[in-house]
């Protein structure tokens, strides 16, 4: 998996500051005064930080925004980050601070001058988020990512602060990588391998083979990995970290570790992109891991639908009839709405095996959510007011974007079958809305249940806040708070 950074807080030690060689980023309050604790660094740099404090170029920064002063006078230090940042921060401006020093520090080694800030804990959050690099598949001189030291005057206080961050952020990190992946190497074999390693962290990691499947009835699921060289499979990871005996909550991910749509083949333009399709597996991994680091007092179990949309002689075919571990039929009109094939009998599965008290799925399901919402949000469709208000306020604490969409039986004749007992496609129109309405259909009604549309936010084109360009990881964090603010109090 790529490496965390190494990130250390300490005491503040002004000589070490004054002879560090590597850089070295401080934070100035938004008005640019000089504060106490930095007197002195603005006295032996003659006065550099004052004149910038006083300048239109800090005026003009946004908050958690940067300016860097590069081989300053009267310092060792190569460059000399200064981040405007209140005495105060809120959390997301304090962790886009942190992704500002992960951009500066490059391959140096960093000290960062937090002093008495309140959030030191979640500027090493942000900067651990940014600096994730992605570079498995490059040769040539990987430099050594350089080390952090966070200088404040609690550094105690932040560590402890920082452990379950640490935790989740290795949770992202594992999501990202899953996703990043290309599908030559991240076979279904492959992340069913990557999962069960996960038995080393103290995971219950059960892997379902295709005889498995068809003997509990998944038909729907094994109808879409029928064109693949890469044999489906489900699987299960369970974290006991609550009471025993407690329901578990659900995680269920759609793990299409390569969508070429099947004999409803997708246009060429754009479609290496599918390797990102098992999104929603690796987000319910990253959580699982995220969970499993951080001894979550909590019961969940993740399970994800491993499969591959191939064309090929033995692909299923448009007007295909499958029927899905819960009985019910399904015409499959396009091969390319495969995701909610392998959702179906994998929620259903959840709910037959697990008795969950709520359960949650992930999906990068359709098209039609990226047009609705772009990459700022992803689309959020529920049967339970209750719990996709807890959802939506544990994603806006963690500053991931959601926005929730209706759900309604009148959807429901869109997806209505002439042979079978419903279609995989409902047309264009409400495309994200019928296939949730598709999902729904194997939920049972008692279950409180989310749906989560990512398709729109789990692989990005341009950097974003806490993360470069590529996967992002969105919803590990979200869905750790969520678990946190339900099951874990106090
Ligand atoms: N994996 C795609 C959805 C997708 C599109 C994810 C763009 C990420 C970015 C999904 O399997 C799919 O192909 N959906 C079809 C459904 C349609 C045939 C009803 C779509 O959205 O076009
Ligand atoms: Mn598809
Ligand atoms: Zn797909």
């Amino acid at each position: 998996m790529t490496p965390l950074i190494n990130i250390d807080f300490v005491s503040t030690d002004l000589a070490s500051v004054a002879a560090h060689q590597g850089k070295l980023s401080v934070l100035m309050e938004p008005g640019g005064a000089v504060p106490q604790s930095l007197k002195r660094l603005n006295t032996l740099t003659k006065g550099a930080l004052k004149r910038l404090g006083e300048s239109k170029v800090f005026e003009k920064l946004e908050p958690g925004q940067a300016h860097q002063l590069l081989f300053p006078a009267g310092i060792a230090a190569d460059a000399l980050q200064v981040v405007k940042l209140a005495r105060r921060p809120d959390q997301a401006t304090a962790r886009k601070a942190g992704a500002a020093m992960a951009a500066f520090q490059g391959d140096s080694d960093l000290i960062v001058l937090a002093d008495s800030n309140p959030r030191a804990a979640d500027i090493a959050y942000g900067l651990l988020l940014r600096g994730y690099n992605f570079d498995a598949h490059k040769t040539g001189d990987k430099e050594a990512p350089g080390s952090v030291r966070i200088m404040a005057s609690k550094p105690d206080a932040a560590l402890e602060a920082f452990a379950p961050m640490q935790a989740v952020a290795e949770g992202v990190f594992f999501t990202r990588d899953l996703v990043n992946e290309p599908a030559n190497i991240l076979t279904t074999e492959e992340f069913a391998r990557r999962l069960s390693e996960m038995q080393a962290i103290g995971l219950k990691v059960t892997v379902l083979d295709e005889p498995a499947l068809a003997k509990l009835g998944m038909g729907a699921l094994l109808g879409v990995g029928m064109g693949s060289a890469s044999p489906s499979k489900v699987v299960v990871m369970e974290w006991q970290g609550g009471s025993k005996g407690a329901a578990p909550f659900a995680l269920i991910g759609k793990g299409v570790v390569f969508d070429t749509g099947g004999i409803s083949l997708k246009p060429a333009l754009g479609m290496e992109e599918m390797t990102m399709d098992m999104g929603g597996a690796g987000v319910v991994s990253g959580v699982m891991r995220a969970l499993a680091r951080r001894k979550a007092k909590a019961n969940v179990v993740g399970i994800v639908g491993l499969v591959e949309n191939m064309p090929d002689g033995k692909a299923q075919r448009p007007g295909d009839v499958v029927t899905s571990m819960k009985g019910d039929t399904i015409e499959v009109i396009n091969t390319d709405a495969e995701g909610r094939l392998v959702l179906a009998d994998i929620l259903w599965y959840a709910q037959e095996k697990f008795k969950p008290a709520g359960m949650i799925n992930l999906a990068t399901l359709t098209g039609a959510m990226v047009i609705a919402l772009g990459h700022e949000n992803a689309g959020v469709f529920s049967n339970d007011d209750a719990l996709a208000d807890a959802f939506l306020k544990s994603a806006r604490f963690e500053d991931e974007g959601a926005w929730r969409l209706p759900m309604g039986k009148a959807y429901d004749k869109l997806i209505k079958s002439r042979i079978a007992d419903m279609k995989n496609v409902g047309g264009r129109p409400a495309g994200a809305i019928t296939a949730a309405q598709f999902l729904k259909r194997f939920v049972k009604d008692e279950v409180p249940w989310i749906h989560l549309d990512i398709a729109g936010v789990a692989l990005l084109s341009e950097d974003s806040d806490l993360a470069p360009k590529g996967a992002t990881g969105w919803g590990v964090r979200a869905l750790d708070r969520l678990i946190r603010n339900r099951h874990e109090p106090g």
